[in-house]
């Protein structure tokens, strides 16, 4: 039996803290109407202290599971994509899978920069397919804030923090994801990185002053790959899926420049209201920019069942990709009881993890008596 990965619940979450271009003029030698026209960006989120990549991403899961009859015990696979981890290990996808009781999947992370979601939708999606595993969370989720340099304004600009969801559930009935273009040149890795902090360059004082942990780029180069890759990459995800172009309602590209998107819609010959286009409130929020821009189209009634979009994406790597995939769900309405679940969902997946912890440390300390009672 052919088995089909559709995406049955998504969700989003954004910190309340808005920059403004005007903000930013303050901070570093630029100006709001150079922003607006060379990107397209009015203002994006900043994490508060207390919010990180795996809350934001918590939110969100908990959020994609609203309006679904999935639990979070039911879930088999947890993939986050992000640029920004929690810590470098554990993977930010255990920390999220620990906060929403996710007790019976396997979790890991997967860095493509901001085609991550598209690269870890494929994954959770062939995994679905072979029969493997049934439910999977994929969630893109960044605190980009927390690695720009700020005096940088050729990044503090662009950057912003948030968190989309998917989940991803297998069945019989065809639709869901129809195909997926993935592709890589790592040449071109040093035109957008952060060069220290892993085995090649350690962590070091020298590191730290020159401001190595946070993001270079090379602005111009990144955007002449961006407007070529975006166009073939949809035109091959459409093409492997049996589709043309007129067959697609929307698509649903990453937010880094609104100039980048508008490139496409003229090499694909597509008006650009068929593009889902949120960049001017959030900027770019790498990994998390097309679930972000897919829920809130969805919010707006520009997605329906029966529709099909295709997601496309670039980013460090250099990595870029496309999905074509057909929506299925017939509706979903979130009630105040759906809300009431998500917190009870976390209030317990906390109260389990305390108890896992507390059950560790009373083990170890009987080990340890047990050990010196022997010697
Ligand atoms: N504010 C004001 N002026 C700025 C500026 C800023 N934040 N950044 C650059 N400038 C100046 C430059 O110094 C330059 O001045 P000059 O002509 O006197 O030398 C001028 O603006 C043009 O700079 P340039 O770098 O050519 O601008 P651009 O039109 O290429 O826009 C980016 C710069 C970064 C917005 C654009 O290249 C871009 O979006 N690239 C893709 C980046 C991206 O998407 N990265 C993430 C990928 S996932």
């Amino acid at each position: 039996m052919t088995r089909h990965a559709h995406i049955t619940g998504w969700g989003m979450a954004v910190p309340e803290r808005v920059l403004t271009n005007l903000e930013l003029e303050q901070i570093v030698d630029t100006n709001d109407e150079w922003i607006v026209s060379r990107t397209g960006i009015r203002e994006r989120r900043i994490a508060a202290n207390t919010e990180t990549t795996a809350s934001l991403g918590t939110q969100a899961a908990l959020r994609a599971l609203q309006g679904t009859d999935v639990n979070a015990s039911d879930i088999d696979l947890v993939i986050v994509a992000t640029s920004s981890p929690e810590h470098i290990f554990p993977a930010t996808a255990s920390v999220i899978q620990d906060n929403i009781g996710a007790t019976h999947a396997g979790a890991f992370d997967l860095l493509a920069a901001c085609t991550g979601f598209i690269f870890a939708l494929n994954m959770a999606a062939q995994a679905v397919r072979s029969g493997n595993i049934d439910k999977a969370l994929v969630i893109g989720s960044e605190t980009m804030s927390r690695i720009v340099n700020y005096e940088d304004r050729n990044t503090a600009i662009l950057f912003g923090d948030g968190a989309g969801a998917f989940l991803v559930e297998g069945s019989a009935e065809p639709g869901g994801v129809l195909s997926c273009v993935m592709r890589s040149d790592g040449s071109g890795g040093d035109l957008l990185s952060i060069p220290a902090g892993g085995s090649f360059m350690p962590t070091s004082p020298e590191t730290v002053a020159n401001n190595l942990h946070s993001i270079q780029m090379n602005g111009r180069e990144v955007f002449r790959f961006a407007t070529r890759v975006m166009v073939a990459a949809t035109r091959d995800a459409v093409e492997d899926a049996g589709l043309t172009l007129e067959d697609v309602s929307l698509i649903v590209p990453h937010q880094a420049n609104v100039r980048i998107i508008e490139a496409a819609a003229r090499g694909l010959k597509m008006p650009l209201e068929r593009f889902a286009i949120n960049v001017e409130k959030y900027g770019n929020t790498s990994a998390a920019s097309i679930p972000i821009a897919f829920c809130e189209a969805w919010d707006q009634g520009r997605i329906r069942t029966g529709d099909n979009l295709v997601l496309v994406g670039f980013g460090g790597g250099l990595t870029w990709g496309a999905m074509a995939l057909q929506m299925t769900m017939p509706e979903r309405v979130i009630t105040k009881v759906d809300r009431r679940r998500s917190r009870r969902i976390r209030t317990l997946a906390r109260m389990r993890s305390m108890s896992r912890r507390v059950g560790r440390r009373v083990e170890s300390l009987f080990l340890r008596t047990h050990a010196e009672a022997k010697t």
